[in-house]
């Protein structure tokens, strides 16, 4: 039998605060952190490069085949590359993230990545968020987590991240896309974003960062992860 692994499997909407306590909670287990829409988004991102339209299934199911997708760790942090090219910095705009969205309904594109999360979740202790990973990706994972927040404080969120980096942004209209980005991931007919049955849901609209962190560290244990594992030091 191959050697057990703990992975904790973080579903939840667009802007409910997944990569950034993901990453924290990675950081206080000292497991990989595994962002699975980065994933996507690189696909996004070679759709768009080619000029493939993301409404042709037939195109999009064809040309997904050429985008290969692999991740690295460099200083513990997780680096996308596509074809080789590291675009871990080229995938964080709303357009890719709208593309991510519409073509991650394709079952090929979805199959595309299967196994690269499975392979990643077998291979190390891994925190490892997206939307369906409780549900497909790993079944079987140690502890799941369901993170949601209302869509207003989401896109606030999204807002002010946005302005941080000093893109344009208006605040109505990312409400409105994170409404819409919902509406399709909750509603595709594949892998769809819901709550596994055993996931710990945790609405994350009144809570604090640190709350939310220390939270799903509870879930871990409750789920048999060792109380020692948990590193000193706070979450600011
Ligand atoms: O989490 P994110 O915003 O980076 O994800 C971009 C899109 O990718 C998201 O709208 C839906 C899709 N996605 C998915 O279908 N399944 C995942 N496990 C992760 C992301």
């Amino acid at each position: 039998m191959q050697n057990k692994t703990f992975n904790i499997a973080i579903d939840g909407p667009a802007g409910a605060g997944k990569s950034t306590i993901a990453r924290m909670v990675a950081e206080k287990l000292g497991f990989v952190y595994v962002d699975t829409g980065a994933m996507y988004r690189a696909i996004a991102l070679y759709l768009l490069r080619t000029g493939v339209n993301p409404e042709d299934p037939d195109a999009v199911s064809e040309a997904v085949r050429d985008a290969q997708i692999t991740i690295r760790y460099q200083d513990g942090v997780q680096r996308v590359l596509l074809n080789g090219e590291d675009v871990s910095g080229l995938i964080r705009t709303e357009q890719v993230g709208n593309t991510a969205s519409a073509v991650s309904v394709y079952p090929p594109v979805r199959a595309h990545l299967l196994d690269l999360q499975r392979r990643l979740a077998a291979s190390a202790d891994v925190l490892m968020d997206g939307r369906d990973i409780g549900t497909c990706i790993l079944p079987d994972a140690d502890t799941k987590i369901f993170l949601t927040a209302s869509p207003h404080v989401r896109a606030l969120r999204r807002y002010k991240e946005l302005a941080e980096k000093g893109a344009a942004c208006n605040l109505d209209k990312i409400e409105q896309d994170i409404m819409e980005r919902d509406e399709r991931d909750r509603n595709r007919e594949i892998a769809p974003l819901r709550e596994a049955p055993d996931a710990v849901v945790l609405d994350s609209s009144e809570m604090t960062i640190a709350q939310v962190v220390q939270a799903i560290l509870d879930a871990a244990v409750a789920h048999g992860l060792p109380k020692e594992r948990i590193r000193e030091g706070g979450v600011e």
